[in-house]
């Protein structure tokens, strides 16, 4: 399917979405919640376009990210209307992050005036959700988006330590700004007020896991589960592939 970005004729390929062309082209749209990984989500709002469908005379604002391309659209990733509606955005999302080094940047970058800071739990949160998506990933609900409005926050039951976080820190990895806290000593790992025990690499022996983590890899696949970090497998992959096709 033809389309135009920003009056360049790009061809589309099947269910692919406005932002998911644009990137592919290296044409650069802002985007909080959206991840490779997950798709979008239309929750942050930072990738809206002006689009122009046939047939209708106003272009209209959506967000790119979970906008499907399935006519021959034009779309405008930058123009006044679209800069001032994500400046909106960043201010709001500031107020939740304020001393955050990555949001200060947009906040630059954007012009965007500043608001009193809200407190928000934890701290630098901007509810992208990316971090829910993540433990679902990983075939868990360990976290999850509690209450409403500005009570809205990102925690697990109660508060308290989850059966069903197994302490991978896939959340705190995906996190934008950095707000989900793991500390890690020579031993352990700690992160949503649970502990947990660090497995060491049998071959070169740097932590790589939690010991929940392995165990939920053996229930998960019903097999034993070599205790070796990524590099280390694929080193051991590939000396065993050379030694039986000796
Ligand atoms: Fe599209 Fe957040 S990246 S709404």
């Amino acid at each position: 399917m033809k389309v135009k970005i920003n009056g360049q004729e790009l061809e589309a390929r099947e269910g692919e979405t406005i932002l998911e062309l644009c990137l592919r082209h290296d044409i650069p749209i802002p985007h909080l919640c959206y991840h490779p990984a997950f798709g979008g989500q239309g929750a942050c709002r930072m990738c809206l376009v002006e689009l122009k469908e046939p047939g209708r005379v106003n272009n209209r604002l959506v967000a790119s990210c979970t906008y499907p391309i399935h006519s021959s659209v034009e779309v405008t990733t930058e123009s006044e209307r679209v800069h001032r509606l994500r400046r909106n955005i960043v201010m709001l999302l500031a107020r939740r992050a304020s001393q955050n080094p990555w949001m200060k940047e947009l906040v630059e970058q954007y012009g965007a005036p500043s608001l009193p800071p809200v407190q928000t739990e934890p701290a630098d949160c901007i509810l992208c959700g990316l971090c829910n998506h993540a433990c679902e990933k990983m075939g868990k609900t360990a976290i999850w988006s509690m209450f409403r409005g500005i009570e809205k926050r990102i925690a697990t039951p109660y508060d308290e330590a989850a059966d069903e976080c197994m302490g991978c820190a896939a959340c705190a990895q995906i996190c934008p700004t950095q707000a989900i806290k793991v500390e890690e000593d020579a031993a352990t790992r700690t992160i949503w007020n649970k502990k947990f025990e660090l497995v060491a690499c049998r071959r070169c022996g740097k932590n790589f896991a939690t010991r929940e983590q392995i165990e939920y890899m053996r229930e998960s696949s019903g097999y034993e589960v070599d205790e070796l970090c990524d590099h280390c497998r694929k080193l051991t992959l590939a000396q065993n592939v050379r030694h039986y096709s000796r």
